[in-house]
């Protein structure tokens, strides 16, 4: 028997169900740079980066040296009740690079679930407001309210509801698909309807402390928004006295090749949330907002034992160094053009490719059954993925069908060759009816 397959065999004996989406049997043994090596020792080219948790690679050098450096220091004193150089300096840091022409502050956790719970919790406070408004598709998290605020998948509200009062979701201003599916894209106008008319009938605008939005909506199948839609709807909420919170957990530090994803657009939000790759994979989560709004409330009304642990901040301050030193914003930005350049082409030439899409390295791959309808192919989206996993390329699919294109920021010209060549064979295979037999029963969201 594999390595592998005993691992994962005692996994299920121990692991418990909600802890994990199944796709592949891949039991990693170590990685490097966008490279991952399983137990049994084969390689495979990284397209998933941990969920967008390590923009800076697999094990990099300077953000391993940096965690070992503290670890012989002190490897923790809750900031709940004492001081520590790590946190001073990384606060400073995040406020440098977080957008926002204003004075800022910094509250630290453990998860991005627990950075957007915070959202509410300031924006509720500051505001005396207690509605909160996200956006149908929404991932923000796995605790109450972050799940409050997500609105993606019914197994994020079975059986354990009811979820937070409070919160109200909108459709996003999807620029592929149109409302409830249709082919046909929406207005500006008419996607902010469904937003007016709540506030004309059931949700007053005076009551609503918070629009939480995630500028590309991530796990939702990388949706991108109409142009101008963003800014509409700041000006919405300025008109109301609504604060505007962006969730940049999987779409900052570089994915899509700024520091926050919220430069592309032409807003200034109050409070923005980072996570995932900030410590390069380490646990930490960021709030990082308006001083008057994150020193609203007192403490403890949002502080966590092991939060801004010394050891990742120090992580975090090498993932930001990283990504400085090797230029992994403007990397980001070349090698998501780099791709494009090939896989917009898909477009034309496969049935399948619906539509290719993102900014920078965070690009979702829409695979469709039938183009002019735009019907989602989730089953097809799957075999593809299989069929890269079996020659050594890791990319999953999100909302049925969109393969998630986001693999280290540090991966190299050749690994995107290596990986796109695999890639573009496996939608030549699917169109000629070569993977017909992959079963994947029980595989995906
Ligand atoms: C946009 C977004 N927000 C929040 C989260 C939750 O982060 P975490 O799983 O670290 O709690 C995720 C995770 O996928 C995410 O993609």
């Amino acid at each position: 028997m594999k390595k592998s397959e005993q691992l994962i065999n005692q996994d299920s004996q121990y692991f418990a169900k909600p802890g994990r989406i199944k796709y592949y049997p891949l039991a990693i043994s170590h990685g490097y740079g966008a490279t991952l090596v399983d137990v049994d020792g084969n390689t495979y080219i990284d397209l998933l980066a941990s969920a967008s948790s390590q923009n800076v690679g697999h094990a990099p050098k300077q953000v391993t040296e940096a965690i070992k450096s503290q670890v012989d220091k002190f490897i923790h004193y809750t900031p709940a009740y004492m001081y520590h150089e790590p946190l001073v300096k990384l606060s400073k840091k995040l406020c440098e690079i977080a957008p926002g022409n204003y004075e800022k502050r910094v509250l630290f956790g453990l998860s991005g679930s627990d950075a957007n719970d915070g959202i509410v919790k300031l924006s509720r406070a500051y505001t005396g407001r207690p509605y909160i408004i996200s956006f149908v598709n929404a991932y923000h998290g796995s605790t109450y309210g972050s799940l409050s605020m997500s609105a993606i998948s019914l197994n994020m509200r079975k059986k354990y509801g009811p979820m937070l009062p409070g919160f109200y979701h909108i459709p996003f201003p999807d620029k592929y698909r149109g409302m409830f599916g249709s082919p046909n894209v929406n207005t500006v106008e008419e996607y902010l309807a469904p937003l007016k008319e709540m506030f004309e009938k059931y949700v007053p605008a005076e009551e609503v402390a918070c629009i939480v939005i995630e500028t590309i909506q991530g796990d939702g199948g990388l949706l991108e928004p109409v142009e101008g839609y963003f800014e509409a709807l700041q000006d919405l909420c300025k008109s109301h006295g609504i604060l505007l919170a962006v969730d940049d957990i999987q779409q900052g530090l570089g994915r899509t090749g700024k520091w926050s994803s919220v430069t592309h657009y032409n807003i200034e939000p109050d409070l923005i949330t980072f996570g995932k790759s900030l410590a390069g994979g380490l646990p930490m989560s960021a709030i990082v907002g308006r001083a008057e709004i994150m020193d609203t409330l007192d403490a403890p009304a949002h502080l966590f034992t092991t939060g801004a642990n010394p050891v990742s901040c120090e992580a975090a301050l090498a993932t930001i160094s990283m990504i400085e030193d090797e230029n992994l914003l403007q990397g980001s930005t070349d090698k998501g053009a780099y791709v494009r350049q090939r896989m917009d082409q898909w477009k034309e030439r496969f049935e399948s490719v619906g539509d290719v899409r993102g900014k920078g390295l965070s690009i979702g791959i829409d695979i469709v059954s039938d183009k002019k309808n735009k019907t989602r192919d989730g089953e097809a989206a799957l075999k593809i993925c299989n069929r890269c996993f079996d020659n050594g390329v890791v990319i999953i699919a999100v909302a049925e069908n969109v393969l998630r294109f986001q693999p280290p920021l540090v991966i190299t010209y050749e690994e995107l060759d290596t990986a796109l060549n695999i890639l573009e064979s496996a939608i030549e295979d699917l169109e000629s009816g070569k993977l017909n037999d992959y079963d994947i029963a029980g595989q995906g969201w």
